[in-house]
């Protein structure tokens, strides 16, 4: 799960890790060996002679010990990437993704014929900056920082001009001076995507653009789908664009120089699903985590802890019959802006998106500061049977003795698609950047003034990044979740089978309301 614009404190000039991306050297395997992986000892059982799943006999499968021992295997997996990223990765496109994606696909192939797997690929932008500089007058300002999916300055070299302020927020052409063209764009955030903005400045001409935020954080985020019209964007805090803006106002010239060396190219990656061969198959119940990683590092509570326990549980869970037909996925392009997802709802044919009686999300199960927290969805607003998921949820917590709270259900994570596409959604997270309180701490322990996840989208989400008794009574809450709809969907409300669904007022529109996010990527 991620926000970009989080990661940019202290970020200097061209501090990017990939800074030091070596593109010369060849693309081949690092010196990690993939794990072997055997096949379970009921992998010979015949289906007919397992015993029916129940919700206690899943969750006492859950152990840590195996939990932790496929982290490490990720852990190690993202050490592949290292010959080209000068560090651990599984971002989209890294053989340490790929080494992922292949562990995930072999460790379902070593539980027999329980499961139908397959691979759907599908084209996802992939983008990176190398180093990046933007001098204003005579200063670099800390906050100055490239927006995702930017390109490059002309010819990857410094540009030089004037900065020059754009009208109202630059969402209309009308915006932007004549005085814009050959010169960096200086324009407001706010009202329409950044990629708009960026765009829009690109067509009157400007060689840069600048966005700077409306309050006095740093503003950072993607530009989204790439347009030739696209020019090098960099967001810059309010605080460090109010003197410029001040001077610009009072009529007096601001000189800039704006250098970015970035590439953004469309790749081939998957999403991997694995459905039981058994059950109702016309009634299936989905869960996913995603399999990639920022390029930032490992990945390992994000979303490493949540990908495995749906791997751990898809394993555990051929030790059993099931009445309803369970669907796990591990999505791909999630830290990309919901690439995989969004590409799986939004192609399923309308038979098929009735089959799938709800989606449970899970994304960072294992923050080191953690609170139980539960996506509030609601079936006023979100489709019919989410309030339901949401409240299992709940009175699992309760029943378990631990405290839990309720988080936006505001899309950014990979449940989105299928809210929009009319499938009842939820799931469970244990926080990102956001800061625990002291009434959390009350709650669930921990530190409070400290974010849930520290290393949220850094170098730093390794193996110390994990905690092991929020991960595993998360791991088995989500045994119980997939036990419970694998044994029953009696008293969870049918698909409405709405010809014409479209998607609720909260999430039809990205713009219509205060959401901001595309994935974890800000993008407005
Ligand atoms: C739940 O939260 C309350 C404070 O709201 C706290 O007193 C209680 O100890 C917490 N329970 C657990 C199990 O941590
Ligand atoms: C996990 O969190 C619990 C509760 O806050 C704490 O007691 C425990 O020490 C933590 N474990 C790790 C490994 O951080
Ligand atoms: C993991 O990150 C921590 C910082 O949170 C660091 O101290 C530790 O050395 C890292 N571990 C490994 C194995 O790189
Ligand atoms: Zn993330």
């Amino acid at each position: 799960m991620g926000l970009t614009h989080l990661a940019l404190h202290g970020l200097a000039t061209l501090a990017v890790a990939s800074a030091s991306l070596d593109r010369q050297k060849p693309i081949g395997p690092g010196n990690d060996e993939l794990p072997v992986i055997e096949a379970p000892s009921w992998a010979q059982i015949s289906y007919k002679k397992k015993p029916l799943v129940t919700s206690e006999a899943l969750e006492a499968t859950i152990k840590t010990e195996a939990l932790l021992d496929r982290a490490k295997h990720l852990y190690k997996i993202a050490g592949r990437s290292k010959h080209a990223y000068n560090h651990r990765t599984r971002v989209i496109g890294s053989d340490g993704h790929l080494g992922t994606l292949k562990y995930i696909h072999d460790t379902l192939k070593s539980l027999g014929d329980y499961y139908t797997v397959s691979k759907q690929p599908f084209p996802a932008v992939s983008g990176a900056v190398f180093e990046y500089r933007l001098l204003l007058e005579s200063d670099l300002p800390e906050t100055a920082y490239p927006m995702s999916l930017t390109p490059p300055t002309k010819n990857k070299e410094p540009v030089e001009g004037e900065l020059v302020l754009v009208d109202n927020e630059g969402c209309d052409k009308s915006d932007y001076p004549s005085s814009v063209a050959g010169n960096i764009a200086f324009i407001k955030r706010g009202t329409c995507p950044f990629g708009t903005k960026s765009a829009n400045a690109g067509k009157a001409g400007a060689i840069a653009a600048v966005v700077y935020n409306y309050e006095d954080a740093p503003v950072g985020g993607t530009l989204g789908v790439p347009s030739p019209d696209h020019v090098a964007t960099f967001g810059l805090s309010g605080g460090e664009a109010a003197p410029y803006l001040a001077k610009l106002k009072g009529s007096e010239k601001v000189s800039a120089t704006a250098y970015i060396d970035a590439e953004v190219n469309t790749i081939k990656t998957n999403n991997i699903i694995a459905q039981t061969k058994y059950g109702d198959q016309d009634n299936c119940v989905m869960l996913g985590g995603h399999s990639d990683s920022v390029a930032e590092g490992p990945g390992v509570n994000d979303d490493g802890s949540g990908s495995v326990t749906v791997l751990e549980v898809a394993k555990q869970l051929s030790r059993f019959r099931v009445n309803n037909c369970v669907r796990f996925a591990w999505w791909s392009g999630e830290e990309e802006g919901l690439l995989g997802s969004d590409f799986y709802a939004n192609t399923l044919s309308a038979e098929e998106n009735k089959k799938i009686r709800l989606f449970m999300d899970y994304d960072m199960l294992a923050s080191p500061n953690f609170a139980y927290q539960v996506y509030d969805a609601r079936d006023k607003v979100n489709p019919a049977g989410s309030q339901a998921l949401r409240d299992l949820y709940v009175d699992w917590y309760g029943k378990s003795g631990v405290n839990h709270t309720y988080i936006p259900f505001d899309g950014r994570s990979d449940y989105d698609g299928f809210i929009r596409n009319g499938i009842p959604a939820g799931g469970i997270a244990t926080g990102a950047e956001g800061i625990k309180t002291k009434k959390e701490v009350a709650m669930f322990g921990g530190e409070d003034g400290v974010p849930y996840d520290v290393c949220y989208h850094q170098l730093c989400d390794n193996m110390s990044n994990l905690n092991l008794t929020a991960w595993e009574l998360n791991s088995r809450l989500v045994a119980h979740s997939v036990a419970a709809f694998a044994a029953s969907f009696e008293g969870f409300p049918k698909r409405v089978l709405d010809e014409d669904f479209s998607a609720t007022e909260a999430n039809s529109d990205p713009f219509a309301k205060s959401v901001k996010h595309q994935g974890k990527k800000l993008f407005i």
